[in-house]
This record gives C-alpha cells, sequence and structure tokens, in this order.
C-alpha cells in the first residue's frame, strides 16, 4: 500500500451534549429509525454506531455517527467516542441551554481537537432561545461564524425534522475544509470496539468501527484479548453485510470473549495467529494485574 492506494472515507462523527438534549432522537430523524423510545427511562447508556446516506450539492455522501450518552456517569465513553472521531456535533437543547455535560462534551473535543458542529436542537417549543445558546456557547470559545467567528451553527429540531439537510451540509462542509479524510481499504483492516457485549443467542457480539482497511466475513481478528473468525457482520438496519470499507461500522459475531469498549481490533493471517496474539494479550494483562495486587 502507498499513497495511490489511499481513497476518501466518510467522516466520523461523534454527537455528544448534556442528558435529554435530543442526541438520540435526532439521529433516529437523521436515519428514520427509532432507538429513543426503545431505551431504559430514555436515558443511552451505551455507545451506538450508524451510518447515514445523504446527498450534499449533487454528491452522495456518507457520514458515519457515533451516538454517546449524556447522563453525568458516562464521562469515560464520551472521552473515547470524541477520540474515534473526526468531528463532534454539540447538541444543546435551545429551551435549557448550555449545561454541566455540554460544557464536559465541549472540553472532551477541544481536548480531542475535533472541529465541533453545534445543533441547537428542540428549536420547535416556544420557550426555545437559540440566540441565548449561541451567547452562553461564545464564552466558551464557540464563536457562531454569524458573529464573526469560525463555529458552525445550525439551528434544528429533530421532532419536528427541521433543519436536518443543514446540519448534515455543515458536516460535509466541515469535513472537505478541514480534514484529511483518507484510508487505504485494500489493507487488512484495523479499528476499534466501539461497543461489545455478550447476546443469549449470538455468543460475544462487537460494534467494531473500521479505521482502516476492509474487514470480510471469513477474516480472523484479535480484538482486545478475544479472538476469532468473523462469523457473520450485520449493519446498523440489523441486515447482514460481506465487507466493511474505512469508516464503517459494524456488528461483529464470533468472537472468542467480549472484548472492552475502546480497545482495537486487528485483522491477522490466520486463526492460530489471533490465537497466538490474544493468548499473549492476556497473560500481559493476567501479569500486570498481580503486580498491581502483589504486597
Ligand atoms: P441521553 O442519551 O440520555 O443523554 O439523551 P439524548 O440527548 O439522546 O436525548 P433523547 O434523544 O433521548 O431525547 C430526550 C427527550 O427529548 C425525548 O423525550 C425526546 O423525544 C425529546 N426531544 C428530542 N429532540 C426534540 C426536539 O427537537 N423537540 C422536542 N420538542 N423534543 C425533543
Ligand atoms: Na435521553
Ligand atoms: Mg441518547
Amino acid at each position: 500500500g502507498d499513497e495511490s492506494d489511499l481513497v476518501i472515507r466518510p467522516p466520523v462523527v461523534t454527537v455528544m451534549g448534556h442528558v435529554d438534549h435530543g442526541k438520540t432522537k435526532l439521529l433516529d430523524a437523521l436515519r428514520n429509525a427509532n432507538v429513543v423510545d426503545k431505551e431504559a427511562g430514555g436515558i443511552t447508556q451505551h455507545i451506538g454506531a450508524y451510518q447515514v446516506a445523504t446527498e450534499v450539492d449533487g454528491n452522495d455522501r456518507r457520514i458515519t455517527f457515533i451516538d454517546t450518552p449524556g447522563h453525568e456517569a458516562f464521562t469515560a465513553m464520551r472521552a473515547r467516542g470524541s477520540k474515534s472521531s473526526d468531528i463532534a456535533v454539540l447538541v444543546v437543547a435551545a429551551d435549557d441551554g448550555v449545561m454541566p455535560q455540554t460544557v464536559e462534551a465541549l472540553n472532551h473535543a477541544k481536548a480531542a481537537g475535533v472541529p465541533i458542529v453545534v445543533a441547537v436542537n428542540k428549536i420547535d417549543k416556544p420557550d426555545a432561545d437559540p440566540t441565548k445558546v449561541r451567547g452562553q456557547l461564545t464564552e466558551y470559545g464557540l464563536v457562531p461564524e454569524e458573529y464573526g467567528g469560525d463555529s458552525m451553527f445550525v439551528d434544528v429540531s429533530a421532532k419536528s425534522e427541521l433543519n436536518l439537510d443543514k446540519l448534515l451540509e455543515a458536516i460535509v462542509l466541515t469535513a472537505d475544509a478541514s480534514l484529511d479524510l483518507r484510508a487505504n481499504p485494500t489493507q487488512d483492516a484495523q479499528g476499534l470496539v466501539i461497543e461489545a457485549h455478550l447476546d443469549k443467542g449470538r455468543g460475544p457480539v462487537a460494534t467494531v468501527l473500521v479505521q482502516r482497511g476492509t474487514l470480510r466475513v471469513g477474516d480472523s481478528i484479535v480484538a482486545g484479548p478475544a479472538h476469532g473468525r468473523v462469523r457473520a457482520m450485520i449493519d446498523e438496519h440489523g441486515d447482514p453485510i460481506e465487507q466493511a470499507d474505512p469508516s464503517r461500522p459494524a456488528m461483529v459475531l464470533g468472537l472468542s470473549a467480549v472484548p472492552g469498549a475502546g480497545q482495537n481490533f486487528i485483522v491477522v493471517e490466520d486463526d492460530r495467529m489471533a490465537r497466538q496474539i490474544a493468548e499473549k494479550r492476556e497473560a500481559r494483562e493476567r501479569a500486570a494485574n498481580q503486580a498491581r495486587y502483589r504486597v
């Protein structure tokens, strides 16, 4: 692989903001889904990843979204989310304004060095005050373009599906203006575990984000201390897919164990090598733990 193998990949966009400001509802509206109503207590508790297809200036564009929880308990997930992304969308409810996790999210994005697009949500509400939100964020250094700054603000309503196209356009413009989004799809895949759990029927299930290369069914992978052959891959609609190219999130079945969120995955030559690497990693972790607890 050299320079000539590099092709444009979709931007990976982390959606962050205070609890209940409408991150999941916004993503539901963007991809015609309904995750919000299925969440326990209406609270997002893990990271979700989805790819959305759109058209900007007559060109087909794809954007990968990572949904993060806004509840204060999930700081680590927000930090991880912003690190694995190219752009952050900061969702601020126009009736509520800037709140503690708005500021926290904004600081994660700044620390990770990713550009921020502000989605001022819930502008359908009678007490919405999007001007106030602009003023508040200006105090944190996020100055709207219309005030002479360099941050794009878009007023939206996830509920009324207002200005969603403008938000997607702002994301694509930000990606094109400030980022080099190229990856080599021909090499062996590598990327990140976004979320993983044990499914009763299917065994360990990991949602991964492919960052380089193309992941295929049948590939031997190591993910954290887990290994295995990719038995099947499932996209965000629940449909089986044969391969996943750079920036694509996919659910992977076939791992020996449940890897940790935030751990890396790599494709290796064969099963045997996958097992060897996984065992070495496990032994290393065990040794580190023993050293930690030795008196
Ligand atoms: P956490 O993930 O738990 O932090 O919440 P969230 O930011 O994902 O918010 P969520 O999408 O769960 O929405 C919270 C509540 O606000 C739900 O009752 C939504 O229906 C409502 N909501 C979201 N967007 C809008 C909007 O644009 N207008 C109005 N009126 N309500 C909205
Ligand atoms: Na919520
Ligand atoms: Mg949510």
